[in-house]
């Protein structure tokens, strides 16, 4: 059965250049089973014409609150009834105001207000800077505080000339969080998940060692964002503050050989590898037995290689899904690639770090690369970008499974 068979779909379009995008998410939509109704804003109508959503959708398209002639087919307060999830993309920031203030000036804002579906799904497109006002940034707060679904906004090139965060997240990132939220949350059901997480720590003497920023943040907002999915989670993780999230099973480690070991040990059965942790490129050659003493002037450090636990897994005649990280200074995207390929892996996230960017950081943004496609997920808390990252996943070893 197509993932969203018979699930009723109110999609709004408000006005922006990204209204064009819409009618492509109708298609997905459609393609997936789902019965889909149009409402657009009368801005909207500007920038894609009805007709074509009729076409796709098979079903008229509305644009008015007083329409005799639709409303005898069926009156606004029965389409809002009819509706079990509303999703408006691209949703501007005059929409967002409306919605979060309970305004009721045109069909789609009364729809949002008449309606009890518990789900509402936008994704907000606009100039950058309307993104970033301080009003917009509490409408949306607003929004998220009543559990409505913010998808995006994207960062990059605008219409307007203009570099940021504001553009529509792709219509497939979409048709995947819905998709998501109907199979409620269970895309991973039975499927165990390795998982490594945090830095480690390379020690130098009883009381040194070689360490990096790594906070651990990113891996366990997986680890709970793969549960949600009905995964059985092992989280192998570095030396971290951080709580164990619910129903995980935690491993915990100092140095990458004691990850090794614990990866090797949990890997049978796993179907996913999700390699997130920092791990040392190098060890000591040698750990002193005693405080190393500060008797000279310069202290030179021999150190040895670790080995790469994602290369081993993913070299493993029988290996499970695997997907890794790349963090970058600079040149993400082709370092990335590169990583891609040389480790042989399914799937990568690549994301730039520096000071208090990436690491230690609450939020992130990704670019994820896999054979044969790659998705932005712009700049989000990273428990959000975790929940988008899980279902990429899901959707990629679905698609591998299936083959
Ligand atoms: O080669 P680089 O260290 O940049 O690769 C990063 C990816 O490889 C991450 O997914 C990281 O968890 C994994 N890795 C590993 N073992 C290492 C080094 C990196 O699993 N020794």
């Amino acid at each position: 059965m197509r993932p969203l068979h018979g699930h009723r779909v109110l999609l709004g379009i408000t006005a922006g250049i990204a209204a064009y995008k819409a009618a492509e998410l109708a298609r997905l939509l459609v393609k997936d089973g789902a019965e889909v109704r149009v409402v657009m804003t009368r801005s909207a109508v500007q920038f894609i014409g009805p007709m074509t959503l009729q076409a796709i959708t098979g079903q008229p398209v509305r644009d008015a609150l007083f329409d005799p002639v639709h409303e005898s087919a069926m009156g606004h307060i029965e389409l809002a009834r009819w509706a079990e999830v509303i999703l408006v993309a691209p949703a501007t920031a005059d929409f967002i105001a409306q919605t979060a203030a309970g305004m009721a000036h045109d069909l789609l804002s009364t729809l949002c207000l008449a309606s009890a579906a518990p789900l509402l799904v936008v994704a907000p497109a606009m100039n950058q800077a309307m993104w970033r006002h301080p009003a917009t940034q509490a409408n949306v707060a607003l929004l998220r505080s009543r559990e409505v679904t913010i998808l995006g906004p994207d960062h990059g090139e605008q219409a307007c000339g203009d570099t940021g965060p504001g553009r529509m997240v792709e219509p497939a990132l979409i048709l995947a969080a819905l998709r998501d939220r109907f199979a409620g949350g269970r895309r991973l059901a039975g499927r165990r998940v390795v998982l490594t997480a945090g830095p480690t720590r390379e020690a130098l003497d009883p009381v040194r060692f070689l360490g990096n920023r790594s906070s651990g943040k990113m891996g366990f907002a997986l680890a709970s964002a793969l549960v949600a999915q009905g995964a059985e989670v092992v989280l192998i993780a570095g030396p971290v503050t951080l709580a164990t999230p619910v129903a995980v099973e935690r491993i915990d480690v100092e140095t990458a050989l004691q990850m090794r070991d614990a990866v090797f040990t949990s890997l049978p059965g796993a179907a996913i590898f999700i390699a997130c942790a920092a791990v040392a490129d190098f060890r000591p050659a040698t750990v002193a037995e005693q405080k190393i003493k500060k008797a000279t002037e310069t202290l030179t450090l021999e150190l040895i290689r670790n080995p790469d636990i994602l290369s081993e897994v993913a070299a493993l005649a029988d290996r499970p899904f695997c997907v890794g990280f790349a963090a970058e200074t600079h040149d993400v995207e082709t370092y990335a690639e590169a990583k891609l390929m040389a480790k042989g892996l399914d799937m990568i996230a690549a994301n730039q770090v520096g000071v208090s960017q990436g690491f230690e950081a609450d939020d992130n943004a990704l670019l994820v690369i896999w054979n044969g496609g790659r998705q932005a997920l712009a700049r989000q808390s990273k428990p959000q970008i975790a929940a988008l990252l899980v279902n990429l996943i899901a959707d990629q070893f679905d698609a591998q499974t299936a083959t």
